[in-house]
């Protein structure tokens, strides 16, 4: 739901190259996107079509090639450190691979406490802070007393991506990037995440940008949808108009690709 008439975060005619010469790749081609506050949005496209690299151009995890980076009506400036430290406070992501996000050195409870810790809860008395934890942990049915002395590398996929949302519980960011939020856990675990994602969006006002290249959740969680092929933004607008009035045959075939998964499942033996 639009509810200021100024954008929370902005791209205008951003563009990613990698590599050089013959080698060279235009992952992300002059793409603008328009996120508003309170707004859920969705990055669908194919394998390949841009999507995690957008993404991480607007986390500022990779510059832009060129083109520009507008955060809350101002150009987005994260060249210092420090800068960049006080945008992530605005915007947090959860990855495709939770492995790549963490640090394996780190036991569980300081990934966590490196959170309260990034919301200026650095002195608080330790039993508050456990308190949070213990909070944040449960909010995503996970136990925190069975995780403490933990390494990430020693949860499953599924306990791994609870985990992230139990970072972004303590995090409260304006904005979350969920970047195929629920692609290593199982169907039936991925409704109640899903569900989970929202209840903390509705908790925190949290606008949310998915990123995903199934176009039925698309249509399920978000207010907007942009359609991404070949590093550019085919087909956008609200999801309605986008998926069921689709205009672009690229949308179409996206489309024809959801029945068809569901026809290969054998529904008798489920
Ligand atoms: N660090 C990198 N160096 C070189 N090329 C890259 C890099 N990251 C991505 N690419 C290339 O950019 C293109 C887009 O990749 P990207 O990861 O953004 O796709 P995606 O839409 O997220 O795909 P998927 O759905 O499989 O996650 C691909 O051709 C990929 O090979
Ligand atoms: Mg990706």
């Amino acid at each position: 739901m639009t509810t200021l008439t100024q954008p929370l975060l902005s791209a205008r005619g951003v563009t990613k190259v990698f590599g050089f010469g013959r080698q060279k790749n235009t992952a992300v081609d002059n793409v603008d996107l328009d996120l508003y506050e309170g707004e859920v949005i969705s990055i669908v496209g194919e394998s390949g079509s841009g999507k995690t690299t957008i993404s991480k151009i607007l986390l500022g995890l990779l510059t832009e090639t060129s083109g520009e980076i507008y955060f809350q009506g101002a150009k987005r400036d994260i060249r210092s450190h420090a800068k960049k430290q006080e945008y992530w406070k605005n915007i947090q992501a959860i990855f495709q691979d939770p492995f790549s996000s963490y640090n394996i050195f780190n036991k569980i409870d300081s990934v966590l406490l490196d959170c309260i810790n990034m919301r200026g809860g650095r002195s608080l008395p330790r039993e508050k802070k456990v308190e949070m934890m213990s909070e944040a942990c449960s909010f995503v049915n996970l136990k925190f007393e069975e995780l403490t002395n933990k390494y990430p590398f020693e949860l499953s996929g599924g306990q791994m991506q609870r985990l992230m949302i139990a970072r972004i519980f303590l995090l409260k960011p304006k904005i979350l990037l969920a970047d195929e939020p629920t692609s290593m856990i199982d169907a039936c675990s991925r409704a109640t995440i899903l569900d989970e994602l929202m209840h903390l969006r509705r908790e925190i006002g949290m606008t949310i940008i998915f990123i995903t290249h199934d176009i039925g959740l698309a249509y399920y969680v978000s207010d907007k949808v942009y359609i991404m092929e070949k590093g550019k933004f085919v087909e956008s607008g609200s999801a309605d108009s986008v998926i069921l009035h689709p205009k672009e045959p690229y949308t179409r075939r996206l489309l024809n690709d959801v029945p068809k998964i569901y026809e290969e499942w054998d529904l008798t033996t489920v």
